[in-house]
């Protein structure tokens, strides 16, 4: 059974029509009607998008294969570079002066890329990762904090033809180390420190650690952001600056020339159990699904300067910081820092500085900037702003309608697209020209079918919660778990293995228009602050504790954060538990996982509730945390 409302988000009649304005200078005007069109035919909508955005170096022969289902291929036979799109073209063309990308530090440093300048950085640093032995189809993994060096490493990476792992710079030692075995990178890319709310963080000292638990990393490759004291290693560690300098980073480097469904990159991301999931992007028709969403829904234009406040190294990084803006030829900005900092208006001054036109963040972006207040907005010229967006976990409609007013100022619909890291593209969502519901995603995208289904597959009353569902491919669709096809199909494709479907391990409802609303995960995954992680991680962590013997993590709804874990731990014969122990538990897991893990209470238990077959049932420690019916306990041990 569907369980979990994370939020309210109870559908309600409020409803908002876009302006004429808004409609009559919309990308798409008829979208409604391309939509229907687009449903009764989605290969043939995905097929002309390909071909509207993107230049082919060969045209594909098959738009959909579908003949080893799960394992489908977008555009087989196409020939293809992601950079050749995003970068080598511009550069080319009359938006060589354009800007790419406009940065601002933490400590306000600036730098602003034109396509051509941060094409000729991204053929030098692929010279230089081409020196350190990296060839098309070897993996690098990157750990960096938020500067242009990542996205510039990420397309470099991929320029060569090789496969880029980016590893948020938020995780830690365990983490890290984790996910560069998993994907065997012998080359790594990090930073001295990045700076966060004016400290810095070593990721140097944690890339180190991390090297030394997982040794198969050869190079490493420093950017110095923060200028702190680190070590260098002598024939594995080497600053990004003195390599710039060497002949071999030249600004000229060929595009490695791509078939459609090589692979593009892989991203971790947290699954139900053991070890997080390398999701597996190919070369051609996540192009086409990221360059497509971004153009519809956000309506981008050439004279737009477009803010994803996310960070590259999550997918809403990968798609819309780095790579389908590029493809569009947009103006991106990115800010390095936290957003209150160091004052609550940050963001609004920024906005106003830039000229900011379209910002897409996350519903806890917006509360955090709630609680100061309107007034630190109300500072700043907002006008610029024509559109704003919303990410990663439902909205509550409070927070819907304060930044609504006071952020959009009534004039910027704002779209909330429902995606995941596997689907690499926005898969329900609005476009400008959609009636809106504060705390709904609307509508499944032009060429997407979705539903909300019962466990024996019928389709939901409308209002009853279901399992949300995909019957039909997109090209955006993760391909494989990175080493592990298995595990991709027994995650993705197994709960509704009869229809063919694919299972997004979320519950939703839809309403009487077919409105669609996210209620949240039904898994063991926790949505904290948006970040998605999963239960395992953290109890791993816990249980490498020396003193802890067992460990369990819900995720319990917070007014903030969307929620907040709650541990339970079962200590070593002999330990007892206390206040002191609860912080360095907490101080462990952040230094093993990152702070976005840490729980935000620990319980000391002396057993936990377990099916006879042995796996914890969290869905009862759930129900007693909240104060909940327990529901069946039919399969619990006696
Ligand atoms: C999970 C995927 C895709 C970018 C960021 C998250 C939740 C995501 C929404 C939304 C309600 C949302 C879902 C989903 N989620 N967007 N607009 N409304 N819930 O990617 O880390 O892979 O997480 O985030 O639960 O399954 P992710």
């Amino acid at each position: 059974m569907p369980n979990g409302a994370d939020i309210s988000t109870a559908p309600s009649s409020e409803i908002y029509y876009p302006s004429d304005e808004v409609v009559a200078n919309a990308n798409v005007p008829d979208y409604m009607e391309v939509r229907e069109e687009a449903l009764k035919d989605p290969v043939a909508f995905w097929d002309a998008r390909a071909k509207e955005f993107l230049d082919w170096y060969e045209p594909y022969e098959q738009v959909l294969d579908d003949s080893n289902a799960p394992f489908y291929k977008w555009f087989a036979g196409g020939k293809t570079n992601i950079v050749h799109n995003a970068l080598d073209r511009h550069a080319q063309s009359w938006r060589k002066n354009k800007l790419a990308m406009i940065w601002e530090g933490e400590n306000g440093d600036q730098r602003m890329f034109s396509y051509f300048s941060l094409w000729k950085a991204v053929n030098r640093f692929a010279n230089i990762l081409k020196s350190m032995g990296v060839q098309k189809g070897d993996t690098v993994t990157i750990y960096m904090g938020r500067v242009p060096e990542l996205p510039i490493a990420m397309l470099a990476t991929v320029k060569l033809g090789a496969i880029h792992s980016v590893v948020y710079g938020g995780f830690s030692e365990q983490a890290l180390a984790n996910r560069i075995t998993d994907a065997q990178s012998k080359v790594l890319v990090t930073c001295d420190g990045a700076w966060l709310r004016g400290k810095t963080v070593n990721l140097k000292d944690i890339a180190d650690e991390a090297v030394s638990r997982s040794p198969v990393v050869q190079k490493v490759i420093v950017y110095k952001r923060t200028g702190q004291d680190v070590e260098m290693v002598p024939g594995r560690d080497f600053w990004w600056h003195d390599l710039e300098k060497l002949p071999i980073a030249s600004p000229y480097c060929e595009t490695e020339v791509m078939d459609a469904e090589d692979p593009l990159f892989i991203l971790y991301t947290s699954g139900t159990t053991g070890k997080p999931k390398g999701v597996l992007h190919t070369c051609g028709g996540y192009q086409v699904h990221i360059a497509t969403t971004l153009k519809y829904v956000f309506d981008l234009k050439e004279e737009d300067r477009w803010w994803c406040a996310a960070d590259p190294g999550w997918i809403t990084g990968h798609s819309y910081i780095v790579y389908a803006p590029l493809i569009l030829g947009a103006t991106s900005f990115i800010y390095e820092g936290a957003p209150g900092y160091p004052y609550p208006d940050r963001w609004w001054k920024m906005v106003e500085r830039y000229n900011i036109s379209i910002l897409y963040t996350a519903p806890t972006a917006i509360r955090a900037l709630m609680r100061f207040g309107e007034a630190w907005a109300e500072r700043h010229d907002l006008s610029s702003l024509r559109l704003l967006g919303s990410v990663g976990e439902p909205i509550n409609p409070e927070a819907w309608r304060w930044y609504y007013k006071h952020i959009g100022q009534e004039k910027c619909p704002i779209m909330d697209t429902w995606w995941q890291t596997e689907t690499g593209g926005f898969m329900i969502t609005p476009t400008p020209v959609v009636p809106l519901k504060p705390g709904s995603g609307t509508l499944p995208f032009a060429g997407v079918v979705a539903d909300v289904v019962r466990a024996n597959g019928e389709t939901c009353d409308p209002n009853e919660d279901g399992y949300l569902v995909l019957k039909q491919p997109w090209p955006g669709m993760a391909r494989t778990v990175w080493g592990d096809p298995d595990r991709y199909v027994e995650t993705y494709w197994s709960e509704f293995r009869d229809f063919g479907w694919y299972f997004t391990g979320d519950s939703a409802r839809k309403d009487d228009d077919g409105y669609f609303w996210i209620i949240g995960r039904m898994d063991d995954v926790i949505k904290v602050s948006g970040y998605r992680l999963g239960t395992a991680e953290i109890e791993s962590a816990l249980v490498s504790h020396a003193k802890v013997a067992e460990a369990a993590c819900i995720g319990v709804p917070d007014e903030l954060r969307g929620n907040v874990i709650h541990a339970f731990c079962i200590l070593n014969a002999g330990e007892t538990g206390s206040e002191d122990l609860a912080q360095e538990l907490k101080q462990h897991v952040r230094h093993e996982v990152g702070p976005i893990a840490v729980p935000a209470a620990i319980e000391f238990v002396d057993n936990l509730p377990k099916t006879r077959s042995g796996k914890i049932m969290r869905r009862l420690l759930k129900a007693q945390v909240l104060g909940q019916p327990l529901g069946d306990t039919s399969t619990l041990a006696g």
